[in-house]
């Protein structure tokens, strides 16, 4: 798994965010090793194996960066190391967080005492979290950001192989694509910032398109270890939120398939926050 410790910076405020992205080949063989009670009943509800693989990756991934975050709370710093992440996995504590969804559908953090079994939030994690997950054949990949309320963010990934619809040309306008030589990536990439868009704002996308629309979406040649290009954007009514997104490729392993593709990855956050990646 992919896990990366996110610095935001604001007219001198700090704070961190954590994202993780987890592959088919990354999960946990017994899912009850993550899974509260709540979600293994929510799993049994999902009709194919594509869904069940797409939630398990997105509470997998989810759960990895709240850990993350609770013991950044706790006082322990550093970059994150995968044997880190692995210690995390075998902790015994991912079974304790329940993460629900809204009225929404909205991902809500709940933390299970152990003894009584009662649903409670804990007051003194203010962070919330986003999720995402996209399928492929018989893989699928999920990324999760953990997020300080002070700073809300949403992410989105997509998978570029997956043929782009009809559906997406409908929806993106041609200004807003207006910087991509290949029009259908384009189109990806600005799907991607609006459902991220729309997962801050906690609507999805049920406003009409309109109010998601976009001034035309840069790139850049901005880099990091695990992203290759970048993009960037600013949305025409949420003035406030600006996004970044990156080509991102799964690290190869033994058994899955799903390495071999390539996936936009979107995040959305305010405007005058510096993310570090
Ligand atoms: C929210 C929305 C943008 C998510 O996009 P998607 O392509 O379906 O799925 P993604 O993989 O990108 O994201 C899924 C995650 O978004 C999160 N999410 C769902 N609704 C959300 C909301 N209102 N606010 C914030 N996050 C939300 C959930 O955590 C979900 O994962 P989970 O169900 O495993 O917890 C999209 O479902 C939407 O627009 N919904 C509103 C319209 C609607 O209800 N349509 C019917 C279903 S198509």
């Amino acid at each position: 798994m992919d896990c990366l410790r996110i610095h935001v910076i604001h007219q001198g405020k700090t704070s961190f965010a954590f994202l993780c992205i987890a592959q088919t080949s990354d999960l946990p063989a017994d899912v009850c090793s993550f899974l509260s009670k709540q979600e293994l009943a929510m799993l049994e509800q999902f009709g194919s194996e594509q869904a069940k693989s797409a939630f398990l990756l997105g509470r997998y991934s989810a759960k990895t960066a709240i850990l993350l975050a609770r013991q950044t709370l706790g006082g322990e710093d550093g970059p994150v190391c995968e044997e880190e992440v692995k210690r995390l996995a075998k902790s015994g504590l991912m079974p304790n967080i329940y993460i629900e969804n809204g009225i929404f559908g909205q991902p809500i953090i709940r933390f299970l005492p152990k003894l009584t079994g009662t649903v409670m939030s804990e007051v003194i994690f203010p962070f919330d979290v986003s999720i995402a997950h996209s399928c492929h054949d018989s893989a699928a990949i999920g990324a999760s950001i953990v997020f300080d309320k002070a700073f809300p963010i949403g992410v989105d990934i997509e998978n570029i192989s997956r043929t782009p619809s009809k559906f997406l040309a409908e929806k993106i306008t041609d200004d807003e694509i207006e910087n991509f030589q290949d029009k259908e990536l384009g189109r990806l990439v600005a799907w991607g910032f609006k459902e991220a868009l729309s997962k801050v704002l906690k609507t999805g996308i049920t406003l009409p398109l309109y109010f998601f629309h976009m001034s035309p979406i840069k790139i850049t040649s901005d880099t990091h270890k695990l992203f290759v290009i970048g993009y960037t954007g600013e949305f025409e009514f949420f003035s406030q939120y600006s996004c970044v997104s990156r080509i991102y490729k799964p690290p190869k392993t033994h058994s899955q398939a799903f390495c071999d593709c390539e996936c936009v990855l979107s995040i959305v956050s305010p405007k005058h926050c510096l993310l570090i990646l």
